[in-house]
């Protein structure tokens, strides 16, 4: 459950320099996701509400993420992560919270466990505490300094270390993950200053400044948790990702599906599969696809927001994206089946086939290079290679039906808005642009000459 006197605050106003890329570094994802999300759903089941600070490509985060739009607030320049809290000081004042739980957004592996004990022991009396962790190298990441007791006395970013004055290097470095009492830190959040290499204002020096001020501080040491820590760089955002795939599909073994090839299959953290569905990597399966128990998908198959019901096939070398296949129905290989293509109970959608806003009945067939779009076919009606529906005219977009137990010959052009009667036949290489009638037998094509004459004399 959330606490409801703590608000969490995100940190997400960088630009995330050493990533290389003009995109907010909360915009890059890990499984399909932004960072961003991962983050927010986490601070979500701890606090009782969740402020992000954005700055950098502002109007891009917001765009990316609607659901959030309540909680934003803007640090105009990105002055440090200490002043990024100061720009949301004033909302975190007025949600009469008494503790403030903040969060780095580059760091999407932390896990709602790890916040609990940061706010569990803020609530038992401490006025700041943050989490710690040790690290083989500990890079670029602040580290925890410590008097003799083994108390805390500050931290200093990794530019600012100097083994001469702040002694040897433990490893011991800053998670980035406070909780802090809103009246006890406030005096000393707006005393930081930027007296350092960087020139900026730094939230670590409210350790120090804490200390200093006689509050209560406390760290929290993790041995060796690299989840816990900001991704920084490509290479540490393709470990984050890589890591929480791994993670993804060891529970989706434990849990009862079966995977081949498993450490090539990428399996989002919305997406739900039923025990007993059976995946070949690669693959990818994104969004919030869902897929039911026996239903089996090939390898090289990207899978976005689908829904595959439990029996389903989709063959090799499939794209899909908000769309349903139904059980009984086999998909490729190569179907491109976007957003509102539905495959019917026992249907079969083949090579090549493209469908958009378009249904195949129960039983319905369309094996080989067609294009279905804004078209309802009927049940077990048959759809000939190479049939195109021709739904644009230029400015608008138009439906075709085609009904039940209707055939369409190899090479028809259906011109939309146009209806095929139940059972009716269309012969092959038909532009068809009028209705054709239930049991009707319609030919659209020219006829064909045969010319004496061009043959060599014998
Ligand atoms: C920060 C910590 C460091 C810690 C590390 C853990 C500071 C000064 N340093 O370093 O001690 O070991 O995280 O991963 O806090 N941000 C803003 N506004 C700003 C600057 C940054 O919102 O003006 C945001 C960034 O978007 C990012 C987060 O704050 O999500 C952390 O900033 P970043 O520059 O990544 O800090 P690190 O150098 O990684
Ligand atoms: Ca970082």
């Amino acid at each position: 459950m959330p606490h409801d006197n703590t608000i969490a605050v995100i940190l997400a106003a960088g630009k995330g320099t050493r990533m290389h890329s003009s995109k907010p570094k909360v915009l890059q994802t890990l499984l399909g996701e932004g960072m961003l999300q991962y983050v927010a759903a986490t601070a979500g089941t701890v606090a009782g509400s969740v402020l992000t600070v954005i700055g950098y490509g502002a109007e891009q985060v917001r765009a990316a993420y609607p659901e959030l739009a309540e909680g934003f607030v803007e640090q105009l320049a990105q002055k440090g992560t200490g002043h990024a809290l100061q720009a949301a000081w004033d909302r975190v004042r007025q949600s009469g919270a008494t503790h403030c739980l903040v969060l780095n957004g580059d760091a999407p592996l932390v896990q709602p466990e790890d916040l609990e004990e940061l706010v569990g022991t803020a609530h038992e009396g401490a006025d700041i505490v943050f989490l710690t962790t040790t690290l083989p190298d500990a890079g670029a990441f602040g580290r925890v300094l410590r008097g003799s007791a083994g108390n805390v006395t500050g931290i200093v970013e990794a530019k600012d270390f100097n083994p001469a004055i702040h002694g040897a290097d433990t490893g011991e470095v800053n998670t980035g993950l406070f909780c802090l009492s809103v009246g006890a830190v406030e005096a000393a959040l707006f005393s930081l200053t930027s007296a350092n290499r960087a020139g900026e204002y730094y939230i670590t020096d409210l350790v120090g400044l804490g200390v200093q001020a006689g509050l209560k501080v406390h760290a929290l040491k993790r041995e060796d948790a690299p989840d816990l820590l900001g991704v920084n760089s490509p290479l540490e955002l393709a470990r984050a990702e890589e890591r929480l795939r791994a993670g993804q599909t060891e529970r989706l073994l434990a849990s009862g599906v079966l995977l081949h090839q498993h450490e090539q299959i990428v399996v989002g953290p919305r997406a739900a599969i039923d025990p007993g569905a059976e995946l070949t990597g690669p693959c990818r399966i994104l969004g919030a696809t869902t897929i039911g128990q026996g239903a089996t998908i090939g390898a090289f198959c990207q899978i976005t927001n689908c829904v595959i019901d439990a029996g389903a096939t989709v063959r090799e070398f499939c794209h899909l994206e908000d769309a349903h296949v139904c059980a009984g129905a086999v998909a490729g290989p190569y179907s491109r089946l976007r957003p509102g293509a539905d495959v019917g109970e026992n249907a079969r959608v083949g090579n090549f086939v493209e469908m958009k806003k378009a249904s195949l009945g129960k039983g319905a067939k369309a094996s080989h290079l067609t294009y279905l779009g804004d078209t309802a076919v009927g049940a077990g009606a048959n759809i000939g290679a190479g049939t195109i529906t021709c739904n644009y005219d230029g400015v608008h977009k138009h439906q075709t039906n085609i009904g039940a137990g209707a055939f369409i010959g190899s090479n028809t052009a259906l011109v939309a808005p146009v209806q095929v009667g139940e059972n009716a036949l269309v012969a092959a290489g038909s532009v068809i642009t009028k209705t054709v009638p239930d049991g009707a037998l319609a030919v659209a094509r020219a006829r064909q000459t045969n010319l004496e004459g061009r043959g060599k004399k014998s």
